[in-house]
């Protein structure tokens, strides 16, 4: 018996390893970008869901969340008040002034790329100050998360940035779903919270690829699922918004976000929101 569980090793990854994984990343990224034409008024979630499972399996790649765990669906879509984990539906339509989490994963010469964006149905000019304000704290805090990302830094570090700038806000970050180690496994360790302490939790290292996904919530950051078994919902009603990168430490310390596209390096001084 080995003493740890398999998906609890913390899996350092090469650069060889890190370069297949630009490909999922870039296929995830470009997902997004494909199906963003697709975000409007009266679509349903579920033809969301199948234009980009067919992009995925035209590109000879795999989408990980069908049937990860019993999910029924390709990808995730998680409305205003969905933190996370919605079930794409063919009544579900869209409406302006609505927001959409988008989340795909898909596997491409079994490695995962995990990303997510919040679209506003119709343009910020459909939707409330609040739902606006919401998606633009929870991008915001997606970048924060991943500036704080540095070689002997702590996962602590991140969660303490994500956790500040939501403050700053009023508004507050889901506790019950956290980023987390990625590869040849969807989920693996280390878990990566979005609220922390600095100098918290276990120190950054080269090889470290995981992903940073802080869901920002308008009112409290209690979650509660629904009896389908996967959406989850904020207890209060009030709206979330989710952003999701994927994110590399290459062997020399630079840190790459992969599911970029191509301009995935990050500065160390640049403003990356
Ligand atoms: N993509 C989600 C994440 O960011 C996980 C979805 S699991 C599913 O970790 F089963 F709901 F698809
Ligand atoms: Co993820
Ligand atoms: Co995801």
């Amino acid at each position: 018996m080995p003493l740890k569980k398999p998906s609890m090793a913390l899996l350092l990854k090469s650069d060889a390893e890190i370069d297949i994984m630009r490909s999922s990343g870039r296929l995830a990224a470009a997902t997004l970008r494909m199906i963003a034409a697709h975000v409007q008024a009266g679509v349903s979630t579920l033809e969301l869901n199948d234009i980009c499972h067919d992009f995925t399996i035209d590109h000879g790649a795999i989408p990980a969340p069908l049937h990860y765990r019993g999910f029924p669906k390709s990808i995730c879509t998680s409305v205003n008040e969905v933190i996370c984990h919605g079930i794409p539906h063919a009544t579900q339509r869209l409406k302006n002034g609505d927001i959409i989490n988008i989340d795909v994963t898909p596997i491409v010469d079994g490695y995962h790329g995990d990303s997510s964006v919040t679209f506003i149905v119709g343009g910020e000019a459909a939707a409330s100050r609040e739902a606006c304000l919401v998606t633009q704290c929870a991008r915001e805090c997606l970048y924060r998360g991943i500036d704080a990302v540095k070689v002997g830094r702590h996962v602590g570090d991140i969660g303490a940035a994500i956790l500040a700038h939501a403050d700053s806000y009023g508004y507050s970050v889901v506790r019950d779903f956290v980023g987390h180690g990625i590869g040849k496994i969807f989920h693996e360790a280390p878990k990566i919270p979005h609220v922390g302490v600095r100098g918290g939790g276990v120190r950054l290292r080269a090889g470290m690829v995981f992903t940073i996904e802080p869901m920002i919530n308008v009112g409290t950051w209690k979650a509660r699922t629904l009896d389908d078994g996967w959406t989850a919902v904020t207890r209060d009603g009030k709206l979330s918004a989710q952003f999701e990168h994927t994110i590399a430490i290459l062997s020399d310390g630079r840190v790459e976000i992969l599911t970029a596209g191509n301009e995935g390096i990050q500065d160390d001084d640049a403003t990356s929101d």
